[in-house]
């Protein structure tokens, strides 16, 4: 089996990419680099050392039998993208390869022009690069579950079955996306399943929740050059990041709002198991398929308390308080989203215990020198 992962450099990408090869598949790596590039218009880096992405596939080549192959290129040029799908003739892609920041693409006009641009036209050049090259490849494409927003009835997977003045119809799922990152993605959604309708590619659009973690299996192997990124900022960092990192420099754990606000989430592992799952049990020409990747949903309030009931149990001092919310969402809402097809197909989920908030907080600590305590409260706000 060949696969191609896009965005292979990034956070998912790079244990993605370890996993498949791991596993036999004949594994092409690609990224622009973009995600390094655009984290420093911020003054913003990962906690750890991250190698080079060449550095990072040399080193997994020297000790693994499965060479890895990889490619410094970028969606948005077509024809270099026309190129790799020519000569790989991939029989999965799986595209990460997006700018995946809310707060970035709501800086100002132009991160929001640099998201849609990067996000809209690089699925759109894959797309015709793939009727062009591949018609038959499996494509499997990240999306996020903040794709929905929060409407006030259970959240199916992506399709919704519709009776309107007595006829009945199955449509995509009314989104009410909350940044125009998010944005990016349902437009992503909407012309991958025109693609599917109209040209028979076959497509599963993973709608995730927000990830958390540090490590997979293939990194444990050689954790030093092995690591992927962690984003403890604003921008980058996801909340469980951010509340650990804040806890563990003794600073207050910052709920933007009332707190009320519920999420998904689930862990960098199920990640990999999720896109592995959909891998391995693909979709039938012409289909267009959603599945909602998480494995819990709780309120940033609940977070923080269950990171606040670890750091008690430690001897740990912690503290929330809540700050003005910098977006602009529902603060108080109905959350009932679905998740049961990846579960059918097999996923275990690992729930967010104390163990896994312990092996974050020991990385955190293990680099608190390199912790920059002015980008964990937000600068970026939704409304000027
Ligand atoms: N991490 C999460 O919590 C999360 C949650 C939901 C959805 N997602 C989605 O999953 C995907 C991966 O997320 P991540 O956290 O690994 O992000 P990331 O930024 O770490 O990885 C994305 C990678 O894609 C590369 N890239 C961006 N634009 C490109 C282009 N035009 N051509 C080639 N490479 C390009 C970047 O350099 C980067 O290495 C994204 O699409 C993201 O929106 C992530």
């Amino acid at each position: 089996m060949k696969i191609l992962i896009l965005g292979a450099d990034g956070y998912l990408g790079w244990p993605t990419v370890m996993y498949f090869s791991k596993k036999g598949y004949e594994v092409y790596a690609v990224d622009n680099l973009s995600k390094r590039k655009i984290e420093t218009e911020y003054g913003v880096e990962p906690i750890n050392i991250l190698k080079p992405f060449n550095e990072r596939v040399n080193i997994w080549n020297k000790n693994q039998k499965n060479q890895i192959k990889y490619l410094v290129a970028d969606l948005l040029n077509y024809k270099v993208l026309c190129e790799i799908l020519e000569e790989f003739r991939p029989d999965t892609i799986i595209h990460y390869a997006e700018q995946p920041s809310a707060p970035y693409s709501m800086a100002s006009r132009e991160k929001a022009v640099f998201t849609q641009h990067n996000n809209v036209i690089g699925n759109l050049n894959l797309l015709f690069a793939m009727k062009k090259f591949c018609p038959n490849s499996h494509l499997i494409k990240l999306g996020t579950m903040g794709e929905y927003g929060t409407p006030n009835i259970d959240i199916e997977e992506g399709w919704l079955e519709l009776e309107h003045k007595g006829r009945k119809d199955r449509v995509l799922f009314p989104k009410k996306p909350g940044s125009f990152y998010h944005l990016s993605k349902v437009h992503d959604s909407a012309n991958i399943e025109f693609a599917c309708r109209i040209w028979g590619l076959k497509c599963t659009d993973l709608n995730q929740g927000f990830v958390y973690g540090i490590s997979t299996e293939e990194m444990e192997l050689d954790y030093e050059n092995l690591s992927t990124a962690f984003h403890y900022d604003s921008i980058f960092g996801t909340i469980i990041n951010r509340f650990i990192t804040q806890i563990a420099c003794n600073k207050d754990m910052t709920v933007y709002g009332k707190g009320d606000q519920k999420r998904s989430y689930l862990n960098i592992s199920d990640t990999i198991k999720c896109v592995s799952i959909a891998c391995e049990n693909p979709p039938k020409n012409g289909e267009f398929r959603v599945f909602n990747q998480f494995t819990e949903f709780c309120s940033l309030n609940e977070i923080a308390k269950k990171i606040k009931n670890y750091a008690d149990k430690n001897k740990i001092r912690s503290n929330v308080t809540h700050i003005e919310n910098p977006r602009i969402e529902d603060e108080d809402h109905y959350y009932n989203p679905t998740n049961t097809s990846l579960i059918s197909l097999g996923l275990k989920p690992i729930i967010m215990d104390d163990n896994q908030i312990d092996k974050i907080f020991k990385l955190v600590k293990k680099n608190q020198n390199r912790i920059n305590l002015n980008t964990l409260d937000p600068n970026i706000k939704w409304k000027k």
